[in-house]
Parts: structure tokens; C-alpha cells; sequence
């Protein structure tokens, strides 16, 4: 399959499953038909400092608004979903204070456009860009992300079992995954790289 369609087949099926048949669940725009409480404060683990946070496939903004109620530290929060529905409900029912950190575009794209050192916390799945665009969006997660920073590499558990992987450092180069801190949870697979 061309990149151009991969795309597109998977904004598909994840509208249909997310919205065509959702009967106002909240938590089925980020793949949950319930509050994923455990799972969220997990990745609230990770926040070290104060500072921006990016979700690049937010979903609604839940997980982001989770992070900016939990943390410690002050946070401002950005999102970017190809799904508009998505984004529109992170900026008029999540997250309304920081509506126009929410952007509707393919993460592929996105990332080339992130300013230099800019983010603190850059949380991205994998999966969510064809493996053939995937070393030169790494690439531009570190250029955006600010020393000192991380980028938090996640892949749910459900992903990681049809593709036969047994952690998120299996989507990346041998020199990328070198780099990563491995944390495993029942149901989500985290590779943190720090930028030093
Ligand atoms: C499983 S949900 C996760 C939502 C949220 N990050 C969370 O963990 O709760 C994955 C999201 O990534 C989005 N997504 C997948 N591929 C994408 C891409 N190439 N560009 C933008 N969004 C994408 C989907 O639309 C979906 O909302």
C-alpha cells in the first residue's frame, strides 16, 4: 500500500470506530471505553519538570488534560489528531483554555514543522506514521524537543501483539533504541529517550 492510502485507510477505520458508532462515550476517541486512570497516571510518571507537553495522535486531549490536573509541575498542553472531531471535542469540552494549541493534521506532516527545542514532554506512538516516514519524524521529535527534554515512545499492548513486537524500541533503529529507557507496563510499552 502507497503511503497516501495508508493514511487515509487508517483515519478510516479509526472515524468509524471512534465516532460513527459512539454513542457519546468520551473516552472512545483515545481507544478506551473507560477511564483509563492506571494507564494515564503511568505516563504522568514521566513528567520531570515543568513545561510544554505534546501529544502528536491526542485523541480527544484526554490523556493531556490528565497530565495538566495530575502533575506536579505546571504544564502547557498541545495536541495534534488527523480525526477533526477529535480535536474539535479536545478544544471545546477537554481542554477549552488551550484551544488553539489543538491542530488537525497528519502527524507525518506536523513534525516538520515543530519549531527547534521547543517541547519538553513529545509523547508519540510509532504506529501512527508509516514505517517508511518513521526515521526522519524521529529525527525531527529530537530536533523539537528541548535539551534536557524527553521523548516518550509509547505503543499500547493490543498493537504490539498483531505486529509480533515486544516493545515500543522494536518500531526504531538499532541507534535509536540504544538510546532508550525501557518501562513496561501490562498494557502499554514505553521507550524514553532524555535529549542531553
Ligand atoms: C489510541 S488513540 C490514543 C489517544 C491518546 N494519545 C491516548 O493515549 O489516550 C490514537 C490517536 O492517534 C491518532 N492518529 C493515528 N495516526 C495519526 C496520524 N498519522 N496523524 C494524526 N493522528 C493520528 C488517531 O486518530 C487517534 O486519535
Amino acid at each position: 500500500m502507497m503511503e497516501k492510502e495508508w493514511y487515509e485507510v487508517k483515519k478510516r477505520k479509526l472515524k468509524e470506530l471512534y465516532w460513527e458508532q459512539n454513542k457519546g462515550n468520551p473516552y472512545l476517541p483515545n481507544g478506551f471505553l473507560v477511564y483509563p486512570h492506571e494507564i494515564y497516571d503511568f505516563f504522568l510518571g514521566f513528567i520531570n519538570h515543568p513545561g510544554r507537553v505534546i501529544d502528536l495522535g491526542c485523541g480527544n486531549g484526554l490523556l493531556l488534560r490528565h497530565l495538566v490536573e495530575n502533575s506536579e509541575h505546571e504544564l502547557v498542553p498541545y495536541g495534534v489528531d488527523f480525526i477533526e472531531e477529535s480535536i474539535e471535542q479536545a478544544r471545546r469540552d477537554i481542554l477549552p483554555e488551550f484551544a488553539d494549541n489543538f491542530v488537525v493534521a497528519n502527524v507525518r506532516d506536523y513534525v516538520r514543522e515543530m519549531p527547534d527545542e521547543y517541547f519538553d514532554f513529545i509523547f508519540f506512538d510509532p504506529y501512527n506514521v508509516h514505517p517508511k516516514d518513521l526515521p526522519e519524524t524521529v529525527n525531527h521529535l529530537i530536533r523539537a524537543c528541548r535539551t534536557g527534554g524527553r521523548i516518550i515512545f509509547y505503543t499500547y499492548h493490543d498493537v504490539l501483539e498483531s505486529l509480533n513486537f515486544e516493545w515500543v524500541g522494536d518500531f526504531l533503529t538499532e541507534e535509536v533504541r540504544r538510546k532508550l529507557k525501557r518501562f513496561d507496563h501490562p498494557e502499554v510499552s514505553v521507550g524514553v529517550l532524555e535529549k542531553s
